[in-house]
């Protein structure tokens, strides 16, 4: 294993594989990043905790912690955290006095290797507690049944194919182990078709108004697109979007049972555990 300053890391792919995989080239580019909330180079952890804040991350996460508890588990021993970012959840995960070590698998290099290690030495997280692997998360190379419980934040939505990273995890986590996704988009058909009318309404407006009240010309699909259609998703950044039953559907086909957490309007999170007999 090699080491970049006190941490330790494994490479699953190299350059060319990760620039191969689908957003795998938009991750991967740091210029992207300067100007992002994560890119705490410049000392600055304050604009990235109100970020999180804002989006009520460790919220999400105290609410599945919460409910796994009332359930009579407690998050603990070997856990991944799969599309890890720039590791901030690492210290939050590793507060719960069970959790052994945590692998932090994400193709974004400089994320895992530049920001990542900044993160943890600012939150004073120990080089034993966690394993950086630059890796894909449908592609997790860990044993099966080894690791007992799965992390991810804003980062399910991401892969390109949710059917196999959904196999992956079940293969890797022991039985009775958990998932948590935090950071999902809660949006229903009804939203998406209020919010969908609204936009189409004003793109008829004449030009001179529309600019004078939304400062730009709004776009808007043809008003017939059908529910796939009204969906908002971005390609580059590998962005996807999921109605709630869609969801719940991922997850039955999938192998896992669910529990939905709503987080204000737009968001939730789900803790996942294994059906039985799966
Ligand atoms: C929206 S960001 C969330 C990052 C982090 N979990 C957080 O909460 O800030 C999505 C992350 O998933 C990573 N990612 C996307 N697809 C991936 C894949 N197939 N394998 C590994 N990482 C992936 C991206 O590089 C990015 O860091």
């Amino acid at each position: 294993m090699k080491q970049v300053g006190d941490y330790f890391f494994d490479q699953w792919l190299d350059e060319n594989m990760i620039r191969s995989l689908p957003s795998g080239e938009f991750w991967d580019s740091e210029e992207e990043e300067t100007s992002k909330e994560w890119y705490i180079l410049d000392g600055n952890f304050e604009k990235m905790e109100n970020y999180i804040r804002s989006r009520r991350l460790v919220e999400q996460l105290d609410d599945c912690i919460a409910y796994l508890r009332q359930h009579g588990n407690e998050l603990s021993g070997i856990g991944v955290d799969l599309g890890a970012g720039n590791l901030w959840a690492e210290p939050h995960l590793l507060k719960n006095v069970g959790v052994e070590k945590i692998y932090a698998i994400e193709f974004s290099r400089h994320r895992l290797l530049k920001l990542g290690p900044a993160v943890l030495q600012h939150y004073g997280v120990r080089p034993d507690q966690v394993v950086l692997v630059v890796g894909q998360f449908e592609d997790i190379r860990l044993d099966d049944a080894s690791v007992d419980f799965i992390f991810m934040s804003a980062a399910f939505h991401h892969a390109a194919c949710p059917t196999r990273l959904l196999t992956e995890m079940k293969r890797v986590l022991r039985q009775g182990g958990t998932v948590i996704l935090i950071g999902e988009d809660y949006q229903t058909r009804a939203q998406m078709l209020k919010r969908h009318i609204l936009r189409y309404l004003a793109s008829r407006l004449p030009m001179a108004l529309q600019l004078r009240l939304f400062k730009r010309q709004v776009v808007s699909k043809s008003l017939f697109c059908g529910w796939q259609g009204l969906k908002i998703e971005d390609p580059v950044v590998g962005d996807r979007m999921y109605y709630p039953h869609e969801y719940r559907e991922m997850f039955s086909r999938g192998g896992f049972r669910h529990k939905m957490f709503r987080s204000g309007s737009d968001a939730c999170a789900f803790v996942l555990s294994r059906l039985a007999g799966e």
